[in-house]
């Protein structure tokens, strides 16, 4: 079975070198052939090959589906008072994290699946071909395992975030928190997860403790991501480059010393711009980042307390209107830069050979993503060369 994609008006393939010569490799008035859930062939309209289906996108805009590279979809209850809270002049400290433990501990197995399949299919339908999910509310053995078994479930891309913040239960022997995540909790959570991730920051773990868990998580084979520098400066961004991390998050507190790091390193600064609106704090500077040559993804940071958003085309239009990127810029980010993070090379590129995650929007170009903001742009969304329900 061959499916061709025709009359594309603007087909964004984040190959460098194909189409326009610009990072998003446009072509214009472009065909996509799919066989076997792959890219099989990328050219022009004209020359468009016979297939056995058809979708005619009457001259829209094609791109690859977004790369959602950092999410917190395993939790019960939500926390609309915190943010009508916060609106009002209230500030964002993560102390909300343990009210949302409480409840995702509470709750059945049924319950949590539910959020996440619920949350997972609203990000699907909003062009999300690839999410990341984390655990961090669950904090004990039995129930950081459950978060991930279940997030697994619905992605391969699974973190092990046993160090979201010390339980209260461990309130007063941090040590022997971090001896339990190196020891029973990453043991229950290594079969479930690809990835291992810390929350360094004052109140949550300190660089030392963050470098013992993601060290251990790293030597058990999993990869390493850090939530670093969101609420104040820290040493989390030049932790995550001294342990070769594939990202660190928020960045948006960042010294000179931290962006020199990041230019000099594979690792990618994903910014979530979505927390910053929803806790009424200073953007990340996306453009210092970018002109000194820094790798960025934009992800929601889906989660009830500080990023209550499934929706990447919003980041979007935050990280253009707020942060200094450019509409190619925050597009990149959100597809091919999210793959980065996830050290993926088969996914936010169409090539052949590549996966066929894309999606077709209502609009004439890309830039429609920052320029309509809130408004549902895309119509179509295919995944792993299946055409979902809209
Ligand atoms: O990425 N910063 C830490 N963790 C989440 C927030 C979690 C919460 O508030 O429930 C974040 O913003
Ligand atoms: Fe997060």
């Amino acid at each position: 079975m061959t499916l061709l994609i025709d009359n594309i008006g603007e087909l964004v393939t984040n190959v460098v070198g194909a189409g326009d010569g610009g990072p998003l490799g446009i072509r214009r008035d472009a065909a996509l052939l799919i066989e076997e859930g792959r890219v099989a062939w990328v050219g022009a309209a004209a020359d468009a090959p016979a297939a056995d289906r058809r979708i005619d996108a009457r001259g829209a805009a094609a791109l690859p589906g977004f790369v959602d590279s950092h999410a917190h979809l395993v939790f019960a209850g939500d926390r609309a008072a915190e943010f009508v809270a916060r609106m009002a002049g209230q500030p964002y400290t993560g102390g909300g994290i343990r009210t949302t433990v409480a409840a995702t501990r509470a709750a059945t197995d049924g319950q949590l699946r539910r959020t996440v399949g619920r949350l997972r299919a609203e990000a699907l339908r909003q062009g999300t071909t690839t999410i990341e999910i984390k655990s961090g509310y669950g904090l004990n053995v039995a129930e950081e395992a459950r978060a991930l078994r279940i997030a697994r479930e619905f992605t391969d891309e699974t973190t092990f975030l046993g160090a979201h913040v010390v339980p209260v239960e461990y309130t007063d022997r941090p040590d022997d928190y971090v001896g339990l995540i190196c020891g029973p909790m990453l043991a229950a959570a290594r079969p479930h997860a690809r990835w291992i991730d810390v929350f360094c920051e004052r109140g949550a773990f300190d660089v030392d403790h963050a470098r013992a868990i993601l060290a251990c998580g790293q030597a058990a084979g999993l990869g390493v991501r850090v939530h670093a520098n969101q609420l104040g400066p820290g040493p989390g961004v030049q932790l995550g480059v001294e342990l070769g991390a594939a990202s660190v998050d928020h960045c948006t507190h960042l010294s000179d010393a931290d962006v020199d790091a990041l230019a000099d390193a594979p690792t990618v600064a994903t910014l979530l711009p979505g927390a910053e609106f929803s806790t009424r704090s200073p953007y990340p500077e996306a453009r210092r980042l970018l002109d000194a040559g820094v790798t960025v993804a934009l992800a929601t940071d889906c989660n009830p307390g500080s990023s209550y958003t499934s929706s990447m085309s919003f980041c979007i239009a935050l990280a253009v209107r707020e942060m200094g990127m450019t509409p190619a810029e925050a597009v990149w980010a959100a597809t091919a830069g999210g793959a980065r993070a996830l050290r993926r090379d088969d996914i936010g590129v169409l090539r052949p050979g590549a996966r066929a995650d894309l999606i077709l929007l209502d609009a004439p170009s890309h830039l429609h993503l920052a320029y309509r903001p809130g408004v549902p742009l895309v119509t179509h969304v295919l995944h792993n060369g299946v055409p979902q329900c809209q």
